[in-house]
């Protein structure tokens, strides 16, 4: 198998790939920056449609028991976090670290991904309040974008790291992983 030079790029380091990639541009950022107030006004709404979700599926519903009130002002810093307007390296590595505690409790990564759906709502409900909707909107799916890919890299990363270290490196961990065939 030929390596890739995707394959180099890690942790943060996804950042400035991925800014590229969805060609966020830095009017966009600041556009982003400019929708906190319209996203406090409807985060509670958010909060409440994300809950309901999850809620109402048993497959999901298993995992939340006593933690929903925590959770609800966790999510809360995690929705209004994506209207800094600043997307560095620390933004990265604490939206990795918020995946990897999602990978830690054995929570299948098609559900937050699926649940970004409910972010995509309430964000898009957020950038047509702004006083540059059009901007707004597109600034907005590229972050959402941006978000998905961080939450599926902590997940990929660790099941990566986790065969590296048991079958001694990466370069094999990586043939495993690609194989489809499995009995
Ligand atoms: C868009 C998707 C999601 C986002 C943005 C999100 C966000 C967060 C955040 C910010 C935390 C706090 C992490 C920390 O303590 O550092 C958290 C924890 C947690 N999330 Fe999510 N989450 C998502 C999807 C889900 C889904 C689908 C479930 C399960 C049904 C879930 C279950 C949990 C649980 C159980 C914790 C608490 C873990 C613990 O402290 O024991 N999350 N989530």
């Amino acid at each position: 198998m030929e390596e890739r030079k995707s394959w180099v790029i890690k942790d943060e380091a996804i950042l400035e790939e991925l800014l590229a990639m969805t060609r966020m541009t830095e009017e966009e950022k600041k556009v982003l920056g400019e929708m906190r107030s319209q996203a406090e006004s409807i985060v509670g709404e958010m909060i409440n449609a994300f809950y309901d979700r999850l809620l109402s599926h048993e497959n999901t519903s298993e995992y939340l028991s006593d933690k929903i009130e925590r959770m609800r002002e966790t999510l809360k810093g995690w929705f209004l976090e994506l209207f800094t307007g600043d997307y560095n390296d620390k933004y990265v590595k604490s939206r990795l670290q918020i995946g990897k505690v999602h990978v830690r409790i054995g929570l299948p990564v098609r559900y937050p991904l699926a649940m970004m759906d409910v972010i995509m709502e309430y964000g898009q409900k957020a950038a047509l309040q702004s006083s540059q909707p059009e901007i707004a909107s597109s600034a907005f799916r590229k972050l959402a974008a941006l978000d998905i890919a961080i939450f599926n890299q902590a997940y990929e990363s660790t099941q990566l790291k986790h065969l590296a270290k048991m079958v001694g490196n990466e370069m094999l961990a990586r043939r495993i992983l690609t194989q489809d065939d499995v009995e």
